[in-house]
């Protein structure tokens, strides 16, 4: 029998057993599929995103499957900072796995207000900063492609919490260095790459979009190939950890990330089909080093011959 590889890595401060999470949005806040997977075997939960207010998200449809992957316009709804310090925070008490909440905000001030906010719950390990959000009118993406923006909500945020910040970047800008580059100047401890594509679908007959919004974000499969090369060039220029998400779906997929320079990785859409996916994907990668004699993920990040 192989020894088993050393699967753990650090973000910041914040220490996961196993470099595997799951992609904000696609997990709920995590009690939803605590009957379908065992949380704690997870390297960290990171969780749908959360604002100061209440935000009820966009209209119906909101999701359409595409060939290789879905369009999704949810438009992030959620309970708040306090409804969710009050609603989901005493459920995690009874686990060890860290968490880490995702946040937003439609000005500058949101954020910097939600981080705080957050950074005095001892529960909560680390906050990911959604800057890229295709979905949502104000803030999202334009704070994620629009630099000077981005580096003005990083820093607003950094000031803001002590916490492990991880900023999530926009794959529709022309040089995602330049913003990988940004978020490691403005202090954040890592970035994750990437969220959904900017994307439509058109229903021929009624000649209407597919969703209510018109516009989505594409996430599955599809979009792979467009998240490897960019978590690729982005750790040709930043020191700081990358968490590597898109079309995630099995160990090969997770450890073709790890091998571009991601630290550590997202399971998303994959959830919905089946939500072990996470589990499978951490016990595969384990398996797939083991049985090659790779001692850490460490040893295995960036190894790509390009
Ligand atoms: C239904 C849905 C909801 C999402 N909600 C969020 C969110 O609240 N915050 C965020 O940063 N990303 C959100 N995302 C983006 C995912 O976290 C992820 O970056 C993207 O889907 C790519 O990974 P995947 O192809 O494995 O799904 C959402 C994605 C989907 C499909």
């Amino acid at each position: 029998m192989n020894e088993k590889p050393d699967m753990r890595i650090k973000i910041g401060s914040l220490e996961m057993k196993n470099p595997v999470t799951v992609a904000s949005g696609t997990f709920g806040y995590g009690p939803e599929y605590a009957d379908l997977v065992d949380l704690d075997r997870l390297g960290a939960i990171t969780v749908k995103g959360i604002c100061t207010e209440p935000h009820v998200g966009n209209s119906t449809p909101r999701t359409f499957e595409t060939s290789g992957g879905m369009l999704n316009a949810i438009g992030l709804p959620g309970p708040g900072a306090q409804g969710f310090i009050k609603k989901y925070l005493p459920f995690f008490e009874n686990y060890r796995v860290p968490l880490i909440v995702n946040i937003w905000g439609k000005t500058v001030e949101d954020y910097s207000r939600v981080a705080e906010i957050f950074n005095d719950q001892a529960r909560i390990s680390a906050l990911e900063v959604n800057v890229s959000c295709p979905n949502v009118k104000e803030g999202g993406a334009l704070y994620g492609t629009d630099v000077n923006l981005f580096r003005t909500v990083v820093d607003a945020v950094r000031i803001k919490t002590q916490k492990p910040l991880i900023i999530k970047l926009a794959p529709n800008v022309a040089d995602i260095k330049v913003f990988a580059r940004a978020a490691e100047e403005c202090g954040a401890d890592a970035v994750s790459i990437m969220n959904s594509y900017p994307a439509m679908a058109i229903d021929i007959e009624t000649r209407k979009t597919q969703l209510a919004n018109r516009t989505g974000g594409l996430s599955g499969p599809a979009i792979k190939p467009i998240a490897i090369k960019l978590v690729w060039e982005a750790a040709k220029v930043i020191k700081i950890p990358i968490i590597g998400m898109g079309g995630i779906y099995s160990p090969e997929d997770a450890l073709e990330f790890i091998i571009a320079g991601a630290s550590a990785v997202a399971v998303g859409t994959a959830s919905f089909t089946d939500p072990s996916t996470v589990v499978r994907v951490i016990e595969g990668m384990e398996k797939w080093m083991a049985a090659r004699k790779i001692s850490s993920v460490a040893e295995l990040k960036g190894t790509v011959q390009a």
